[in-house]
């Protein structure tokens, strides 16, 4: 049995795992710090809110009086971390914030974590932090480049990616230097349920189902490697049951595909439902499908991000290999899923998209 610190576990993924992990080990005591930025949002952990071995508590993972409270006190052995500033275009506009939670914010859990776990005499006999991290630290492929592994060298090229890198390495360090039994992942991106709309896919939807213009960056010819959000929780998982203390696993889904022809696809899954269920016309009426018009027809090219890579792509052979790791869902099958959620969570969206969200969590949390 483990006691977890899951750190950002109101956000997107975060969410999606404290949802997993609950289910798969109801036994297991999870405790979620998360300080509820723009990104936060405590509705998405409604479906756990009543677990009996569930706790929430909003706050920084740079408050190393709270984290050490939260390790000490609730004698956690396991530290799931997710808490980051996690949108490369923001990143792009207002760095601070992204040196701040993903550099000093991960340091500080390192300090406390070593603190806790190794300078003290109450220590509980086995400790693991495991870090998410992004392919992105990996720069850019060309369009013959082998996937990242492992082993590709660190070449971050956004304000994001080079703080996600900077924390990688602090993490490395504290293994190499302290013996902090510490993993690290790096996966490709997610899509699914809760995801915040700034992001491609859940952008797309929702100004596909309100009729707003879908933007496409540049010639949409950049490619993502894209991972439903279950498979990725899925992976953690195996890495921290099986995976080597002081090593790194790539995650991914197999599922490479250029910005344009992911749009395309999500526009024409979105056809779909309108054309199988009529009543969608009525609940959507902005929505160029309920005048039976294509989807696609939103379609607007854009002003490109700046220092935009252009591929990534996960080669996940050694968690293949070594933690058995397999992505379940194929992009049609995680798509289906993941409009069908959004299609049927339309008050989620519409509160995180007018903010009206914070009232709700106000009203029922405090
Ligand atoms: P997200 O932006 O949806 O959620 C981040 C969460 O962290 C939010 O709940 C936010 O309130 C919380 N947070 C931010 N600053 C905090 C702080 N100082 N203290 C406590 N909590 C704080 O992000 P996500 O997409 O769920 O990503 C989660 C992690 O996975 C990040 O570390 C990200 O770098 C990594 N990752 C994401 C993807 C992806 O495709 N989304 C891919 C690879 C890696
Ligand atoms: O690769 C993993 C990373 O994936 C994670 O580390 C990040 O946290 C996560 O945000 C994501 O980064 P990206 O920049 O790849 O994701 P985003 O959804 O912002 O963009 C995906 C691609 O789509 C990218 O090439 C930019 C493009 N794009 C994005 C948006 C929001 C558009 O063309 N139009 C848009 O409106």
């Amino acid at each position: 049995m483990r006691s977890l610190l899951v750190t950002g576990g109101a956000g997107f993924i975060g969410a999606n795992f404290v949802i997993y992990w609950t289910r798969k080990y109801p036994d297991d005591r999870v405790v979620v710090i998360d300080a509820l930025t723009y990104a936060g949002n405590r509705a998405n952990l409604a479906r756990v809110e009543d677990h009996p071995h569930f706790q929430f508590v909003q706050g920084d993972i740079g408050d190393k009086e709270l984290v050490q409270s939260l390790l000490v006190d609730g004698k956690l052995d396991t530290i799931v971390h997710f808490a980051a500033e996690s949108h490369v275009d923001r990143s792009i506009h207002e760095p601070d914030a992204f040196i701040q939670t993903n550099v000093n914010g991960t340091h500080n859990l390192l300090k406390v974590a070593r603190e806790t776990w190794l300078d003290s005499d109450d220590a509980p006999a086995t400790h693991r932090f495991h870090h998410v991290s992004t392919d992105e630290v990996y720069g850019t492929l060309g369009p013959d480049d082998p996937a990242f592994t492992e082993e590709t060298p660190y070449a971050p090229n956004s304000p994001y990616a080079a703080s996600k890198a900077a924390s990688d390495h602090l993490v490395r360090a504290y293994h190499h230097t302290f013996g902090l039994q510490v993993s690290t992942s790096n996966c490709s991106n997610n899509y699914g349920p809760y995801q915040f709309p700034e992001k491609l896919i859940p952008l797309m939807i929702v100004n596909a189902l309100t009729g707003k213009p879908l933007p496409v960056y540049g010639d949409g010819s950049n490619i993502r490697d894209w991972l439903y959000v279950e498979d990725h929780c899925r992976g953690i998982d195996l890495v921290i049951d099986r995976g080597r203390v002081g090593e790194t696993y790539n995650i991914g889904g197999n599922n490479e595909c250029a910005n344009i022809d992911i749009v395309k696809i999500v526009c024409a899954a979105i056809d779909e439902c309108f054309a199988t269920r009529p009543e969608l016309c009525a609940v959507f009426p902005d929505a160029p499908a309920a005048g039976g018009r294509p989807t696609e027809s939103l379609i607007t090219f854009v002003k490109d991000r700046l220092g935009h890579d252009w591929r990534y792509a996960i080669n996940a052979t050694k968690s293949e290999n070594e933690l058995d790791y397999k992505p379940v869902e194929n992009f049609d099958s995680g798509l289906q899923k993941t409009l069908g959620w959004m299609l049927d969570n339309e008050s989620w969206w519409r509160a995180v998209l007018d903010g009206s969200y914070r009232e709700w969590i106000a009203k029922n949390y405090t």
